[in-house]
């Protein structure tokens, strides 16, 4: 069978392929240390599941409007307007299914071929497929570990053309965990102002802060409000990756065209999983939420400096998220036991890895930066011990 050719560039993401096969060697019975997650290890927090089951029994159990039960669309405004001071209408919300159905109506929503989007490079592994899917063009702009993955502002203005439409903010980042600094952010802000450019701030990770303080855009311009997309969700906040409720604010042509689309797709997101989405927005969780944030920081104090203590990796210190980034680039020259090549590249390096070590790992080319490695510390203490123990005897292993 002949099939679209717009899926032809687009590859399954290599995040969840690294889940499944670390999964299936589980399933074998191998004791595999996974460090692939893009989600937290903690549970949903019991307030916020008492909440979507009071949803079943009080029969919310039928479609909603397409763009989410007022009172979500309601409470995240209210939540961006005590946040960051700007005011969004209901209509200006949009409830979508997870943070990555939201960003991929705005891309279907916002891009015309041949429209480029910028974005930061090493760079969350959707962005770019998701860019392509709705026929824009992705700009990639390298950053590396030695400016803590920031860009400079000569390469934020130089990346901006006739074309370009959007640029993606997502501070603190998945894959690094680096923030954006205040002047960066500027630099984004003036790069953009009056001209026909969105910026799509993936807020995504504003919860998980463990150095400096989050800022978006609209925290420095406000006035910046009708070229601004927020995209955030409870999956990383409130431990509910498999609930799927993301949401989008903008400007209401944006927003209302987003709709449009999810009205001939999937319609509204699970009308139970927006109860519990809306009790985790209302309900006082600090308290819980602020243990989770204090746990991924005590890990990723330790994960950082038990990487730096092994020969030939070099690891920053993320600012926020839950991913450390390790530069393996000093070990592709070595071999490993028994190989008459070098691993010569990060996704071999990630390879041996799991192979021989029984440790999962995504390699940084799946986030356009060869050479690196991606590692979630959303894992208890005893298995980044354990994972990085083994880690440190496969280096010790490479000739
Ligand atoms: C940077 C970034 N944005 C958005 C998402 C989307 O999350 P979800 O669809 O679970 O809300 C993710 C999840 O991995 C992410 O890492």
């Amino acid at each position: 069978m002949k099939l679209a050719q717009r899926l032809d560039g687009v590859k399954p993401s290599p995040t969840l392929a690294i889940t499944a096969k670390a999964n299936e060697l589980k399933a074998k019975g191998v004791d595999v240390v996974g460090f692939g997650a893009g989600e937290p290890d903690f549970d949903t927090p019991q307030a916020i599941k008492d909440a979507a089951v009071k949803a079943i029994g009080a029969g919310f159990t039928k479609y909603t409007p397409t763009g989410g039960i007022p009172k979500l669309r309601e409470a995240v405004a209210a939540r961006i307007q005590a946040e960051h001071g700007v005011a969004y209408k209901p209509s200006e919300v949009l409830v979508s299914c997870g943070g990555k159905h939201a960003l991929y109506n705005l891309f279907q929503a916002l891009l015309n071929p041949g429209d480029e989007v910028v974005i930061f490079t090493p760079y969350w592994v959707s962005y770019a497929d998701m860019v392509r899917l709705a026929e824009g063009t992705p700009v990639l702009v390298q950053t590396g570990p030695e400016s803590d993955f920031e860009p400079t502002p000569a390469q934020i203005q130089g990346a901006i053309t006739a074309r370009t439409k959007a640029v993606i903010v997502n501070s603190p980042s998945n894959p690094t965990g680096a923030m954006f600094s205040r002047r960066t952010l500027e630099t984004v802000i003036a790069a953009v102002k009056g001209k026909d450019i969105l910026v799509v701030s993936d807020d995504i990770y504003d919860k998980l802060v463990y150095k400096g303080k989050f800022e978006n855009v609209l925290d420095l311009d406000p006035s910046l409000r009708e070229q601004v997309a927020i995209v955030n969700g409870v999956s990383k906040t409130y431990a509910m990756t498999g609930w799927r409720i993301g949401w989008t604010a903008g400007p209401q042509a944006l927003v209302s065209a987003m709709q449009k689309l999810q009205d001939n797709s999937t319609s509204n997101a699970s009308s139970i999983a927006q109860h519990a989405a809306l009790a985790a927005l209302t309900l006082p969780l600090e308290a819980e939420i602020e243990k989770m944030r204090q746990t991924f920081d005590g890990r990723r104090k330790h994960i950082v400096q038990r990487l730096n203590a092994i020969p030939g990796v070099k690891c920053n210190e993320p600012s926020g998220a839950f991913y450390v980034f390790p530069d393996v680039r000093a070990l592709l020259a070595r071999k490993a036991p028994g190989q008459a090549e070098p691993l010569g590249n990060d996704e071999r390096f990630v390879a041996q890895l799991l192979e021989a070590h029984k440790v999962a790992a995504v390699p940084g080319s799946a986030f356009g930066a060869p050479g690196f490695m991606r590692l979630s510390f959303a894992t208890s203490m005893e298995q980044i011990d354990k994972g990085l123990d083994r880690l440190a005897e496969m280096v010790k292993s490479l000739g």
